[in-house]
């Protein structure tokens, strides 16, 4: 049974105070066990995150990361360092970064690589745009995507990669995908990984879908058999409404 994550992608948002203000709201709330929570706020928020996370079962994780360990690479972050801020996970190769800062599928490769090598587990993004949508290229550019991103990773380190489908024209513009074409995408991406590894590999990944997720849609795309979870922009901000989605996931386990 491949466990449901409901991961919120703060992006350049929620300074100090709105994270003392989240992590204070919610740190009585129980997250149920059958989910795994994941918040991932600015790199400048994470040290106060992680001091008020402890005790409760929030996992932290980061936005970004750099592929090495330490050295002259100035404005980065090592995965040591988000290791060391109590972040579990990491976002790679989320579509702005790929877009606004000229991430290639072989630098989102390296920092995966590098995750993995340091006890980071990767949230890889991948995600068509509208006119590869409409020229009906999503299932070779997915594929693609995801050959590219998985390069040169043992089969034992893929079992416990996170795979987030995230349509660009979905990501916040309050359009979603279909939620049974997002099921059929992201049936794509497992079979994209049993192709190159092995069919138990791929029943083991977890797969999240992304782009405009809120409490009104949740239950539409959770329900789906493909889909493992969502990873949550705009509504994963204010403490009210990413604990909706956590409660209205709970009701579907
Ligand atoms: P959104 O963002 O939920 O605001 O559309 C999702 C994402 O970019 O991860």
């Amino acid at each position: 049974m491949r466990k449901p994550i409901i991961a919120g992608n703060w992006k350049m948002n929620n300074g100090i105070e709105e994270t003392s203000h989240f992590f204070n709201s919610i740190k009585e709330k129980s997250i149920p066990p059958g989910l795994e929570v994941v918040v991932c706020p600015p790199f400048t928020s994470l040290y106060i995150a992680d001091k008020l996370s402890d005790g409760s079962s929030i996992k932290l994780g980061a936005q970004d990361v750099y592929w090495e360990i330490s050295g002259a690479f100035t404005g980065e972050i090592s995965p040591i360092m988000l290791r060391e801020l109590g972040c579990k996970f990491v976002i790679i190769g989320h579509s702005e970064r790929r877009g606004y800062f000229g991430e290639t599928d072989e630098i989102v490769n390296k920092k995966i690589l590098a995750s993995i090598n340091n006890g980071l587990i990767p949230i890889i993004c991948v995600g068509e745009n509208l006119t590869q949508r409409e020229n009906g290229e999503t299932d070779s550019f997915i594929k693609h995507q995801v050959e590219k991103a998985l390069k040169d990773l043992e089969e034992n380190s893929v079992e416990k990669v996170v795979i987030a489908y995230e349509p660009l024209w979905a990501i916040g513009t309050g359009k979603t995908a279909d939620a049974e074409e997002a099921n059929r995408v992201i049936g794509l991406i497992r079979n994209t990984v049993k192709q190159i590894y092995s069919e138990k590999t791929a029943e083991t990944v977890r797969v999240l879908y992304g782009g405009s997720v809120k409490p009104e849609n949740i239950k539409q795309f959770m329900s789906q058999p493909e889909i493992d979870g969502v990873l949550v922009g705009g509504a994963s901000l204010k403490p009210e409404v990413f604990w909706e989605i956590i409660e209205a996931s709970k009701q579907l386990l």
